[in-house]
């Protein structure tokens, strides 16, 4: 099954909960939060306040992105504060088991994300700890970016790893989706499409995510039949 997570990051702020509202209409399956520390990333965004009011907005559930040095913490706040999936950096922890287990104690799905220049070395010790892998497909810090293409490659090798591993984690793409490249990253493995402007950048949002979800659908179909 492909599902969609429409990024905020590029979504207007004055009116946050229609927008979410609007992608919700349109199919999404969560809302993807970008937490960036200026830091980690060259960026500053959001924080446990907001997550607490999209929470209050949706029924979806949370996929927090943390782009944070010492992710463990916070674990604890952005579950309280009502985000269903936290994933984190292998950079930014020195004990990335501890800070999986750390996730799963505080009732979430753990998830763990490889920048394009991290090879998959860097989780093959806990591909069957967690529940998902969020493949970047541009450096993190900022929405509206390019697609690297060498992506696609490293999707089919995490789907090998995936399967090779016995491990049950599924695989989320983030950065530079959109309709146009949305059947090949589902063609080469990718689960749940991120993205933030070629939905909150487009004036009708629902309408977007509409189509996004019918061209990762329609590749996902055609798997299905092969
Ligand atoms: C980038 C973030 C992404 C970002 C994607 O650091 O992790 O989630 O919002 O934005 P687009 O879809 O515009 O590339
Ligand atoms: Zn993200």
């Amino acid at each position: 099954m492909v599902e969609i997570a429409p990024s905020i990051l590029s979504a207007d702020f004055t009116r946050l909960g229609e927008q979410i509202a609007a992608v919700e209409a349109g199919g999404a399956a969560y809302i993807h939060v970008d937490v960036m520390d200026g830091h980690f990333v060259p960026n500053l965004t959001i924080g446990p306040f907001i997550v607490d009011w999209v929470r209050q907005a949706t029924h979806l559930p949370i996929d927090a992105h943390l782009m944070i040095e010492n992710p463990d913490n916070f674990i604890a706040a952005f579950a309280k504060a009502g985000a269903s999936m936290i994933s984190v950096h292998p950079e930014a922890t020195y004990h990335l088991h501890r800070t999986i287990g750390f996730i799963r104690q505080a009732g979430c799905k753990a998830g763990v994300v490889l920048n394009p220049a991290t090879p998959l070395a860097m989780i093959e010790e806990v591909i069957t700890d967690v529940d998902y892998v969020l493949l970047m497909s541009v450096n993190p810090g900022f929405g509206g970016q390019k697609f690297i293409s060498s992506s696609l490659n490293k999707l089919r090798r995490l789907r090998s790893l995936i399967q090779i591993s016995g491990s049950r984690a599924r695989i989320e793409i983030d950065g530079g989706i959109g309709v146009e490249n949305a059947a090949a990253v589902v063609a080469a493995g990718a689960e749940i499409l991120v993205a933030g402007s070629a939905i909150f950048g487009k004036p009708d949002p629902a309408e977007a995510a509409r189509q996004l979800l019918g061209a990762a659908s329609a590749q996902a179909g055609v798997k299905t039949l092969a």
